[in-house]
């Protein structure tokens, strides 16, 4: 496999600086709502990148474990305090290589996209369904897709621009394949720098019965996750299925 059918292609890319991107980003109400679900049980993040929401979640001394497909997002985890001492498993998050079994299973951030296919994002289900411990959860982040946000299949923006840089966001979407390919491009002293995300989007319905068919039913959905209500103005959601 190569480019965006690779696993590991996604983190491989962005390892290096993907914490700096996302500096921005507070993981403290993801991590309060979870850890709300775990009680005193093992926990498994899928994707579990650098540990953005991983490790403030051990560090409220929640048994936490992972799965990536990246070595190099993993090393960035294991560099940080406390990264060593979370168990990760190198591998395809669809297929969950992991036994557990867990009472909550989470993937945030939208990274259940990152699987390409309706197909893979089902099996992620199934296998999700088949660690977790009867009356377990699992708890999804997802964005909400806003085609108005594409001009005839393209969208162009301007994310920042300094006295020294700029960088420019550009997507394509494919509404056949309910896919956007996007490249955020940094222009900087140092030259043109590539940073590619593919991404292939479910709706929210669409998401609840693939988790159906994996005998998860949906508990609880928020607009985000300081439980706010999911209504037609959510840009996002925050569902909580469990298993049967
Ligand atoms: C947007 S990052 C999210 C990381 C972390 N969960 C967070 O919230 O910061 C997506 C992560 O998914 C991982 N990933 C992408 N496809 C994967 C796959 N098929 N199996 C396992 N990990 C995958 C990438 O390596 C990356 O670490």
């Amino acid at each position: 496999m190569a480019g965006f059918d690779d696993p590991a292609f996604y983190g491989d890319r962005w390892a290096g600086v993907y914490d700096e991107h996302h500096a921005g980003m507070d993981p403290a109400p993801a991590v309060e709502f979870l850890a709300g679900l775990a009680g005193d049980r093992l926990v498994l993040e899928l994707a579990i990148g650098t540990g953005r929401v991983a490790l403030p979640l051990a560090g409220r001394g929640i048994a936490v474990e992972g799965i990536d497909a990246s070595e190099a997002m993993v090393a960035r985890l294991r560099a940080k305090p406390g990264g060593e001492s979370i168990p990760v498993v190198i591998g395809d998050m669809a297929q969950v290589p992991a036994s557990g079994p867990f009472r909550l299973v989470y993937l945030v951030f939208n990274a259940l996209f990152g699987l390409l296919s309706q197909a893979r994002q089902a099996e992620c289900f199934g296998n999700v369904a088949r660690v977790l411990d009867p009356g377990g959860v699992f708890v999804i982040e997802c964005f909400v897709p806003d085609l108005a946000r594409f001009d005839r299949g393209q969208r162009v923006q301007a994310r920042a621009v300094t006295e020294d840089s700029a960088i420019i966001e550009l997507s394509r979407h494919d509404v056949a394949q309910q896919r956007i390919t996007t490249q955020i491009v940094t222009l900087d002293g140092q030259g043109t720098h590539l940073r590619p995300v593919a991404l292939r989007y479910s709706w929210p319905g669409e998401l609840d019965l693939m988790a159906q068919q994996a005998g998860l039913q949906l508990r609880e959905r928020y607009g985000d996750w300081d439980r706010r209500p999911f209504d037609s103005s959510s840009r996002g959601h925050v569902s909580v299925y469990q298993r049967d």
